[in-house]
């Protein structure tokens, strides 16, 4: 039998019913946190192959045991649901996804299926259409006597967001309709050209922004955006293909509806085809695929649809596809290559990740030399050496993958790749977290791939908080090498004044960027810099809480920081705690009786300070600044030592004052609703904590119930 970390390696018909129940449980979480990653992120986490095999495998096992089908199947259910960002818009009519067809084998049995649900005979005539599967995101534009009144993304298929505002700004959708039906909902799917993506990325990578994977995050990317204005700016296309709610018919067939969405406005898809045999569709299939590199925009597939809509109509839903169509997905373009080295990327919060160098090879057109190798487990699990021949795929436009290697060409000598265990930035160590995938450098302090990102969050403003100097700030000093570390701030005026630094004060610009002040490099303008110096002199005795969420220590927020310096009360205990504790003893323990701690968060401290590298960073701060002691009373607030939770968003004050102050009253706060909550503070747009808090009985106090209760 197959170990249980197998399971996920066992073909369906092997699996007891036993197993079979445990893989459903596993699979509906994969695929959920898919969903969350690809619709609520615009962050996909896997390749479009893999989800769909995922997703078939879900379905395969479902089949075979239909009562282990759970309620949070993801056969259930589309997309994920809808941020919270935008409006909900519900739905008049479900939008609902396809189902996959992955071979020829699999459209002969649509056909087939299609004719035995409407008792048609094999040689009846029966047309579909046949069309690209857009590769971008779907909408559903509602319009009420010819006027454009809701758009909505699809969201979890019976709530979308509202995304009406950033809709009105796309030119390729018609703001109004001649000849419409009163009501008349369009759905089509929004996307990104090639030649649009790439320049997006170019001018996102110039001003320093965060650039998109691929066209499609992009499209999603850019239609979600709060500002509509920011909308405006991307150029974001449209391909209506289908109909929600229609107050009249629009034809008789699904190929007419199209031809009057067009006559209404819409751009419609110019390979759109109708074939009356299934030899048509796969030849319209082919003919698609091979034209698909030259498309200028992403397909993942053909989609074929019943055209007569009287047969539609029969033909109806089962759970969350429709009968009449499906989707005919292009197979994922695969190579075979060399692996020629794995080199080890650092990211910003510190995470290493395996990138695989390989021979370049062609794959759909595409020269790839790298492929992700995502972390230390899927080299593992896969057994990946250097040296390996491997077959690598693309699917879209997401970063290649490694399939598998192949074993009989490996070279005799090649040995098992060893994941460091340092980091190859700055030489910390680097550890993972049980439970985690990823390993992460601890040298936060010193990690150049780090840096700046911590110098950034050390005077943001739950931290040190020093006015004058802020993220641009930062980034400027950074990239000129004048602050490299915390300590670097503390000396910038001993060095300027003995002439070791030439500090200006960078302006920073609209986009970003940073210039000297009037372009020019100037001389020092002395009453910034004197400012500066004050503000950073201001803060050479912080607080204690501030200064050890200022470390930037993993799992050491605002909150967490405040637990420690309360518990320890002086920088020098916390430091001589954490060392203690680094091994299994009273000073571990203690660490743990703290309230609030446990051994993850415990951990992100001892990790930090078992690192040397950040030990000498600590060292050198301390010659500058002198964090203050806290001192630990019993505090006499009616809401010490009481446990709160701030949901939803507050009329006074922003929540994280509310947080700070809750605390500063000897408070704890916490981010979710237990038995142990005592009370949870609700705003508008409280959501599932308040329900939480009912449902367990916890008290649920307005924000001016909270005020009275500590005195506010
Ligand atoms: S028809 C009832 N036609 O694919 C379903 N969908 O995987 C009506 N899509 O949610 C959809 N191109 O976002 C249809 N030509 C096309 C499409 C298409 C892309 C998307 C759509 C749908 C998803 C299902």
């Amino acid at each position: 039998m197959a170990k249980k970390s197998d399971l996920s390696l066992k073909p369906v018909k092997e699996l007891t019913a036993e197993e079979a129940a445990v893989e459903l449980l596993r699979l509906a979480g994969v695929i959920a946190s898919a969903d969350d990653a690809y619709y609520g992120d615009d962050r996909p986490e896997m390749t479009d192959a893999e989800y769909d095999a995922l997703r078939r495998r879900n379905a395969l096992i479902e089949r075979d045991y239909p009562k282990l089908k759970r309620p949070d199947s993801p056969s259930l259910r589309v997309g994920s649901a809808p941020s919270t960002k935008f409006e909900k818009a519900p739905h008049a009519i479900p939008m609902l996804s396809l189902d996959n067809a992955f071979n020829d084998e699999d459209v002969i049995e649509f056909d087939a299926r299609v004719r035995r649900f409407l008792k048609l005979e094999a040689d009846a005539p029966l047309a579909f259409t046949a069309e690209p599967k857009i590769d971008g995101l779907s909408l559903n534009l509602r319009y009420e006597n010819g006027v454009l009144r809701v758009a909505a993304t699809r969201g979890d298929g019976a709530v979308g967001e509202n995304v009406t505002a950033n809709v009105l700004t796309v030119s390729d959708i018609p703001k109004t309709l001649k000849g419409a039906p009163d009501i008349l909902e369009v759905r089509g799917e929004i996307y990104m050209s090639h030649a649009d993506f790439k320049a997006l990325n170019e001018r996102l990578e110039k001003a320093d922004e965060e650039i998109f994977a691929n066209p499609r995050n992009a499209a999603a990317g850019s239609l979600r955006q709060i500002d509509s204005a920011v909308t405006a700016s991307r150029p974001l296309r449209f391909f209506a293909y289908a109909w929600g709610e229609a107050s009249a018919p629009l034809a008789d067939t699904q190929m007419k509806a199209v031809e009057r969405l067009k006559k209404f406005g819409f751009p419609t898809n110019p390979m759109l085809r109708l074939c009356t045999s299934v030899e048509e569709m796969l030849s319209h299939y082919k003919a698609i695929e091979e034209k698909r590199a030259t498309l200028g925009y992403d397909i993942d597939g053909v989609v074929y649809k019943v055209d007569r809509l009287d047969y539609q109509e029969r033909l109806g839903f089962v759970s969350r596809s429709p009968r009449w169509a499906v989707a005919h997905k292009f197979p994922a373009e695969k190579a075979t290559t060399v692996l020629e080295a794995i080199d080890i990327q650092v990211g910003r919060t510190g995470a290493l990740t395996p990138v695989a160098r390989l021979k370049p090879v062609t794959v759909g057109g595409v020269v790839v030399s790298n492929a992700t190798l995502h972390n230390q487990d899927e080299i593992e699990r896969k057994d990946i050496r250097v040296g390996d021949t491997v077959v690598i795929q693309r699917a879209g436009d997401v970063i290649p993958q490694i399939v598998e290697v192949i074993l009989d060409k490996r070279a005799g000598g090649a040995r098992k790749y060893k994941f460091p265990e340092t980091c190859p930035v700055c030489g910390s160590h680097a550890v993972r977290e049980e439970g985690e995938a990823v390993r992460r450098c601890t040298g936060g302090l010193i990690c150049a791939a780090q840096a700046k990102e911590r110098l950034k969050h050390f005077v943001s403003r739950g931290a040190l908080d020093i006015e004058g100097l802020g993220e641009k700030q930062i980034e400027a000093f950074f990239e000129s090498g004048i602050v490299t570390e915390p300590a670097h701030i503390f000396t910038l005026e001993a060095r300027q004044r003995a002439g070791e630094i030439d500090l200006y004060v960078y302006k920073v610009k609209a986009d970003g960027s940073y210039a000297l002040k009037d372009g020019e490099k100037q001389p020092t303008n002395l009453k910034s810099v004197e400012n500066l110096f004050a503000a950073i002199n201001d803060r050479r005795a912080p607080a204690l809480d501030r200064f050890v969420n200022a470390l930037g220590m993993r799992h050491i927020g605002e909150t967490n920081a405040r637990l420690f310096a309360r518990h320890y009360g002086s920088f020098s205990a916390l430091m001589e705690a954490a060392q203690g504790a680094a091994e299994d003893g009273p000073a571990y323990e203690e660490m743990l009786s703290i309230e609030g701690v446990g051994a993850l968060v415990a951990g992100g401290v001892i990790e930090f300070f078992k690192e040397e590298h950040n030990r000498a960073a600590i060292e050198r701060l301390l010659q500058e600044v002198s964090p203050q002691e806290m001192k630990i009373e019993a505090s006499a607030s009616p809401v010490a030592g009481k446990t709160v939770v701030f949901t939803g968003s507050l009329e006074t004050m922003t929540r994280d004052e509310a947080k700070a102050q809750a605390l500063a009253l000897g408070a704890k706060v916490s981010g979710s609703v237990s038995a142990k909550t005592d009370y949870v503070v609700a705003g508008p747009g409280a959501g599932s904590k308040l329900k939480n808090a009912e449902a367990l009985g916890v008290a649920v106090l307005t924000e001016g119930e909270w005020r009275d209760l500590i005195g506010a």
